[in-house]
């Protein structure tokens, strides 16, 4: 006997009718039409099932401190920076790991099961490491919680000088963070941002650790850390571990040089994860009009053949005072910044925030196949399309097997002579969807 039957269910690939059984937070069989006794049958009546959406970059130390102790006047990254070194300090443990724990249950409502959270290590208390792995442990039944030792002031310009955050760093390494990070672009000089993405890289070959750097998140055309990085994975041999965050420099970059960059980072299987809702919002912030929109050049970095996610980065904290935890907001407004309105792009745009964002995290046994956990999200859309373009509704969140999270059908009640009495926001299911060009991959 099955635990657990989910039929009539579309899958992000466009297969219809599907059923998903699972047995011991296990999916034991795909197939159309498979009818089987089970303890719980649940009809998705030929809505979109996916794999659960996944949070490859975001800051969940400062999560939810939107205010405290001010708020960012000027809304540039810089600001953000200083502001959040005014709020280290007056930081507790105890309301770090209350401020997590509300944002992982808003995830976990919006069908967020695995997030990459970079933890900010230039603090010698490691205070903010200490409440993370805390909250990494308590939400391990229902999140995946990846850290990264992030040396947000810059490992080498740091007031306690390149030693202490290098130290610092090794210790969060050595508490169980799994990830090392990095910020060239905010050294004091290129040369500097160099050596850090140098001796962060040499840092993973030694530990066998997967790297994932803040670079280049400036306007500047001629910022290159990318290309270093690049560069020392291969010297390395890091292939495929190694994370380029932002980049956002390269939307300001000569298309000449890109032209090279590109087959480098694809070379070194480098992979990217633009941050859309951050990058509009802090990007181009020095330009009078036009204003560039700084987001990183995804359309030709997936044409590269790499991959690249979407993540939300930040929520209510120094550097952006709205989201919750919405992965579909995020794809929504990566497909408009990036312009990625195609068919084949916009679904694109659903795998940067599931498939591609869990290849970054390394995830085991993520995905909607035999073997993989039954991890899985039932959306009120068709299509991963109609998915973002509603926003739509987690109408039930799965993590091995087990509901953890639902909310009721969003649906508006009319009070119209002549028209329906309710509405949805869907295209009925008998209206085509566009979507017959569409092949994946
Ligand atoms: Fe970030």
């Amino acid at each position: 006997m099955l635990d657990l039957l989910l039929k009539n269910a579309t899958l992000p690939d466009g297969r219809t009718s599907m059923s998903i059984a699972v047995r011991a937070g296990k999916i034991v069989e795909v197939a159309a039409g498979l009818d089987a006794p089970a303890q719980q049958v649940v009809d998705a009546q030929g809505l979109l099932l996916s794999p659960p959406f996944v949070d490859a970059h975001f800051h969940m130390d400062a999560t939810l401190s939107y205010g405290l102790p001010r708020v960012n006047q000027s809304g540039t990254l810089l600001e953000g920076i200083a502001l959040w070194g005014e709020l280290k300090p007056l930081l507790t443990q105890e309301a770090l790991i209350e401020r997590a724990l509300t944002y992982c249950d808003w995830a976990v409502a919006k069908g967020l099961l695995a997030i990459r959270s970079h933890v900010d290590i230039c603090d010698p208390r490691l205070l903010a490491v200490e409440a993370l792995l805390e909250v990494k442990r308590r939400v391990a039944p229902y999140l995946d919680l990846q850290l990264v030792a992030f040396p947000q002031d810059g490992l080498l310009r740091g007031p306690q000088g390149p030693e202490q955050h290098l130290s610092n760093l090794k210790r969060a390494l050595d508490m169980g963070v799994d990830v090392i990070g990095g910020i060239p672009h905010f050294e004091r000089t290129m040369a500097d941002g160099a050596l850090s993405v140098k001796l962060l890289c040499e840092l993973a070959a030694e530990r066998g650790l997967m790297v994932d750097m803040h670079c280049d998140e400036s306007d500047d055309p001629l910022s290159r850390h990318v290309e270093t990085l690049a560069f020392e994975t291969r010297r390395l041999g890091l292939h495929g571990r190694v994370t380029g965050s932002h980049l956002t420099s390269m939307h300001s970059m000569d298309n000449y040089y890109v032209s090279k960059l590109l087959p480098l980072m694809a070379e070194a299987q480098l992979r990217v994860v633009a941050n859309p809702l951050i990058n509009i919002t802090l990007q181009g912030r020095h330009d009078t009009y036009p204003k560039r929109r700084g987001l990183t050049r995804v359309p030709e970095l997936l044409a590269a053949g790499i991959n690249v996610a979407f993540g939300h980065d930040c929520v209510m904290d120094p550097w952006y005072s709205l989201g919750s935890g919405d992965m579909l907001e995020v794809a929504h407004m990566g497909l408009h910044v990036a312009q990625m309105t195609s068919q084949a792009a916009m679904h694109q745009c659903f795998d940067a925030v599931t498939v591609n964002a869990a290849r970054i995290l390394n995830l085991q046994d993520y995905g909607l196949e035999v073997g993989c956990n039954a991890d899985f999200c039932l959306l009120q859309a068709r299509n991963p399309v109609e998915a973002i373009r509603l926003r739509a509704t987690r109408l039930k969140v799965y993590r091995r097997g087990q509901l953890v999270a639902e909310t009721p059908l969003a649906t508006s009640q009319l009070l119209l002579s002549g028209r329906p009495t309710q509405t949805s926001l869907m295209l009925p299911a008998d209206q085509p969807h566009f979507t017959d060009s569409y092949l994946p991959a």
